[in-house]
């Protein structure tokens, strides 16, 4: 089931952001403004693979802030696939792969943004992230 064609229309999400969209912001935005959609703040693959302690503060979530969406950031493929494991495995109704944050600390180590200038490797993330989801 692909949710984006179950919520109503014009959808109004929460959209990711670090910093902000953690664990109690969302469940406070879903109980008191129920947004259609929520994405969690961005979180790197590694902490989200080497570091138990990173997944659960930041991929915690509520039954009521469903649809919920996990975004991701990183640069190596194998890790999205593993991460896609992870996040399939936490029950999330999506993921989504961070290719837009120009913030010096995530662009400067190629990730985010800086995968504009890297398309071969977006598309090798974009397909293991996929095969992560299919092979589940
Ligand atoms: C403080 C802050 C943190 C953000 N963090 C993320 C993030 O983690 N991932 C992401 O995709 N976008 C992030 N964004 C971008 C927002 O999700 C959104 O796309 C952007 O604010 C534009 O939406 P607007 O026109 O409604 O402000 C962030 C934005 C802000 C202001």
């Amino acid at each position: 089931m692909n949710f984006w064609r179950e919520i109503p229309k014009p959808i109004i999400g929460l959209a990711p952001m670090d910093g902000v969209t953690d664990v109690s912001f969302r469940f406070i935005t879903a109980k008191h403004g129920g947004p259609d959609v929520v994405f969690t703040e961005f979180v790197n693959i590694q902490s989200a693979f080497y570091s138990p302690h990173t997944l659960i503060k930041d991929f915690t979530y509520s039954e009521i802030e469903r649809p919920v969406v996990a975004q991701i950031y990183g640069r190596a493929p194998e890790l999205f696939y593993k991460v896609a494991h992870i996040v399939c495995e936490l029950g999330f109704d999506g993921l989504d792969i961070n290719m837009g944050c120009p913030s010096r600390k995530v662009a400067a180590s190629g990730c985010g943004a800086a995968l504009i200038r890297a398309p071969e490797l977006a598309r090798e993330i974009i397909r293991a992230a996929r095969r992560g989801v299919e092979d589940w």
